[in-house]
């Protein structure tokens, strides 16, 4: 089974960047030179998704443009011979099949996945939460689609988190396999408290689906926060007995993952991957060095 189309949900309020996310989604935020959604996009291509949906609400004219081309700056480039920058300004253009979908509003993340299911159709897809970076080069999505080869159904992403931080998370309870790196999940709860965390196993922003999800999130009820929760609805098809359905299985990822969607997550992204860079990065860490040594 082959998975083609990949959503990448970018409807939210973005609350805890406001003002920033007044006018502009947050995942359009930059880190350094690049939006985070162009390395979730780019993400997905790696791994062979060709065809990108965005579910967009509020504020979507600056993501659109982003992954459009733009006449006037190109000419402008060309005309200046400046072609690294040009090829950096077509290059979203250029990454993939892009299409749209509106969430008119924005009722939770089960929602913005519901309304996916026009593009979608009949066939299994994989979403990426579009505040998440996931280094391309740790394939983790060509990962999930080989335990989707052998166990079928569903799979999700996991990660062992420390009890302090396991509220901030959809949590899994699971049932070993075979091998040690997949489980069975058998039930899902959101943010739970501590005490209630049936395991330390957090679910993470990329899931590969069938597309039994769109029924169930259309019964879906609103949950925790007044939304629909997609971790309710998983639960449900973690519960299916329809072999066409299959099981979810959880792939336990123990690499690196960026979390951009709340503010102290996003500044030690930008530090972190300004570091990396072949241009500014051994300058920008001398300057952190002696910035450091100042507190
Ligand atoms: P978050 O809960 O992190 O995003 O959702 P948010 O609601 O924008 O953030 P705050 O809490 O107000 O600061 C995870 C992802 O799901 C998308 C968001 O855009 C984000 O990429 N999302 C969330 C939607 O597309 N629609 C929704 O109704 C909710």
């Amino acid at each position: 089974m082959v998975v083609r189309k990949a959503v990448l949900p970018v409807a939210g309020m973005g609350t805890r960047f406001l003002p920033a996310t007044k006018a502009t989604p947050k995942e359009m935020l930059p880190i350094v030179d690049r939006p985070v959604i162009q390395y979730v996009v780019e993400e997905a291509v790696a791994a062979g998704l060709s065809d990108v949906l965005f579910v967009t609400g509020r504020a979507k004219r600056a993501l659109e443009d982003h992954f459009d081309y733009n006449g006037e700056l190109e000419k402008m480039l060309q005309e200046r011979n400046d072609l690294e920058k040009l090829s950096a300004v077509r290059g979203p253009a250029q990454l993939a099949q892009i299409h749209y979908a509106r969430q008119g509003t924005p009722a939770g993340l089960g929602h913005a996945v519901l309304c996916a299911k026009a593009h979608v159709g009949d066939e299994t897809f994989a979403v990426l939460l579009g505040d998440e970076i996931i280094p391309a080069e740790n394939n983790v999505l060509q990962q999930m689609f080989s335990v989707l080869a052998t166990h079928g159904g569903s799979v999700l992403l996991l990660k062992r988190v420390p009890k302090t931080e396991i509220s901030r998370y959809g949590v899994a309870a699971v049932k070993p396999t075979t091998d040690e790196n997949i489980v069975e999940i058998t039930d899902l709860v959101e943010k739970p408290d501590p005490a209630d965390a049936p395991s330390d196993l957090a679910v993470l922003g990329r899931y590969v689906l069938n597309p039994a999800i769109f029924g169930i999130l259309e019964n879906t009820k609103p949950g925790k926060g007044g939304e629909i929760q997609l971790t309710d609805a998983l639960k449900v098809l973690a519960n299916s007995t329809d072999p066409k359905v299959g099981k979810v299985h959880g792939l336990i990822y123990e690499g690196e993952r960026f979390d951009t969607g709340e503010i102290f997550g996003y500044m030690t992204t930008v530090v972190e991957l300004a570091t990396r860079r072949s241009d500014i990065g051994t300058e920008f860490k001398s300057w952190l060095t002696n910035f450091v040594k100042g507190f």
